[in-house]
């Protein structure tokens, strides 16, 4: 009689166990449908690849993207802008590139994969304002000289349009080109190497 209270005892925990393991096993199983919910936002906060249809980018034109909470700058260069990037070469604090923020597949001096496609991170590296788009030619506020680029309108740090900071500004580096890669001419994705793509 004791042994079958016993046995009866353990079969009532081996139930209750399986039971439990049961419940757990159906929560871990409803887990990646939540799972698949949430992770957008989150993923998106953390990081994730942004695709970017550029096809409505006129030349001489910006779009502005969001990667990482971070705007992204597309221009779409002229080949008058991509002329005067060669002029103002020796005006630049690092014109090469050197030791400014960009992959190894942009070209080190107009700083794009396609030389008409700019794709840059929009933060000064003084403080990080997002400094404005300035395409104009010799505006009144920007002097004679100005050949487009970008205004800061924090501490009025210059860049030109590969994104290359002016010598003698308060930021220290050209602003940074992200990883990037074409999914096609007119899709680009920005958080995914080209190489990777
Ligand atoms: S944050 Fe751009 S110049 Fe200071």
């Amino acid at each position: 009689m004791s042994n079958d209270g016993v046995n009866a005892g353990r079969r009532r925990f081996l139930v209750a166990a399986t039971s439990v393991v049961g419940a757990a096993g159906a929560v871990g199983a409803a887990t990646p449908f939540v799972g698949s919910w949430f992770p957008s936002a989150k993923a998106k906060a953390a990081g994730a690849p942004v695709k970017v249809n550029i096809g409505k980018v006129e030349p001489g034109q910006q779009m502005v993207a969001e990667w990482r909470g971070q705007p992204v700058f597309i221009v779409r260069r002229t080949d008058e802008i991509l002329a005067n990037l060669g002029k103002i070469h020796d005006k630049m604090a690092d014109p090469e590139s050197k030791d400014s923020a960009q992959p190894t597949y942009v070209d080190p001096q107009n700083r794009s994969i396609k030389p008409e496609l700019l794709v840059l991170v929009g933060l000064c590296t003084h403080l990080g304002c997002s400094p404005s788009f300035r395409p104009e030619v010799a505006p009144a506020d920007l002097g004679a000289d100005w050949v487009g680029g970008y205004f800061c309108p924090c501490h009025g740090s210059k860049y030109d349009l590969a994104g290359r900071v002016y010598k003698a500004q308060p930021a220290p580096k050209n602003l940074p080109v992200p990883p990037h890669s074409y999914e096609s001419d007119d899709v680009i994705i920005v958080g995914v190497d080209q190489e990777k793509a």
